[in-house]
């Protein structure tokens, strides 16, 4: 069966629990930022386990469990948690969660994660906003797809008016939002300083290892996106503090309540285009 058949088939378990009202816009959670489930007023929450075919991700800080429900009167489906390239190899592990949101109604994706600065101008405890990314994983999410349509155009990838709403927002709530190119790196290892630097002088304000592949499919399968980074520390060798995913961790759950804010404040900009 193909990902979008099988889509299709979950789509319509799904619909039978938290039924047929299509879904606004489709949210996936990074790091430390699960406790942003509370905030989806009368959820609807399914396990990645009972939805066949989604991943099983082994990360601590994620949530995998699939929650419907509205926020600030838009229609969410929230990825709780997401599978990362670097967990199996499979670049494409969030295809089939992203096509189900699609066969939900979603026609937009915000994705969220935890990244590392790429330079001084970026400060750990600042969001920024991504307007376009630099894949340095080596990989790709639409490798072994056969169709005409896996040649994405991405240019505008991140979605100038959902990136204008989120700016919008994060002036309207007084939250000090940065704006810039994400690289992605496969991890699981952080980058070694030099990666950093490379990275830096090849254009990215931020490293992280998640979000690139998720933008691609969503463009893929026709999805505008738009992709916020919670900024948790200095890029290696930027700082003498040492990377630790239990320091993102808890970089992330200390600005999870501003985060928060800023999301809500998105999804009320988002209400109005
Ligand atoms: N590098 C890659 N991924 C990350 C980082 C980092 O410094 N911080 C949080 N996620």
């Amino acid at each position: 069966m193909s990902a979008k058949q099988l889509a299709d088939q979950l789509a319509g378990q799904i619909r039978q629990r938290s039924g047929d009202q299509a879904v606004d816009i489709g949210l996936i959670l990074g790091s430390g930022l699960a406790g942003f489930v509370a905030a989806v007023e009368d959820p609807v929450k399914i396990p990645y386990a009972e939805l066949a075919g989604f991943p099983a991700t082994g990360v601590e800080g994620h949530n995998p469990e699939l929650i419907i429900g509205t926020i600030e009167g838009v229609r969410v489906a929230v990825l709780g948690g997401r599978s990362h390239y670097y967990e199996n190899g499979q670049a494409d592990a969030m295809r089939l969660p992203l096509e189900t949101l699609k066969a939900l109604g979603a026609n937009t994706l915000l994705a969220t994660n935890s990244a590392g600065s790429a330079h001084l101008g970026i400060s750990p405890g600042q969001f920024m906003l991504i307007n376009d990314h630099l894949n340095l994983a080596g990989a790709n999410p639409l490798q072994g797809e056969s169709s005409n349509q896996r040649f994405v155009d991405m240019t505008n990838a991140y979605d100038p008016d959902l990136r204008a709403a989120v700016k919008r927002g994060a002036e309207s709530e007084g939250i000090d939002l940065q704006e810039g190119v994400y690289a992605w790196f496969s991890g699981p290892s952080f980058e070694t300083p030099a990666e950093v630097r490379m990275a830096h002088i090849l254009g990215a304000d931020a490293v992280g290892m998640s979000t690139a592949a998720e933008v691609i499919l969503a463009r893929f399968l026709g999805m505008k996106a738009v992709a916020i980074s919670n900024i948790t520390n200095a890029g290696a060798g930027l700082s003498e503090i040492s990377l630790s995913h239990s320091q993102t961790q808890q970089a992330a759950a200390t600005s999870a309540i501003q985060f928060e804010t800023l999301l809500r404040a998105f999804l009320r900009q988002f209400n109005e285009l």
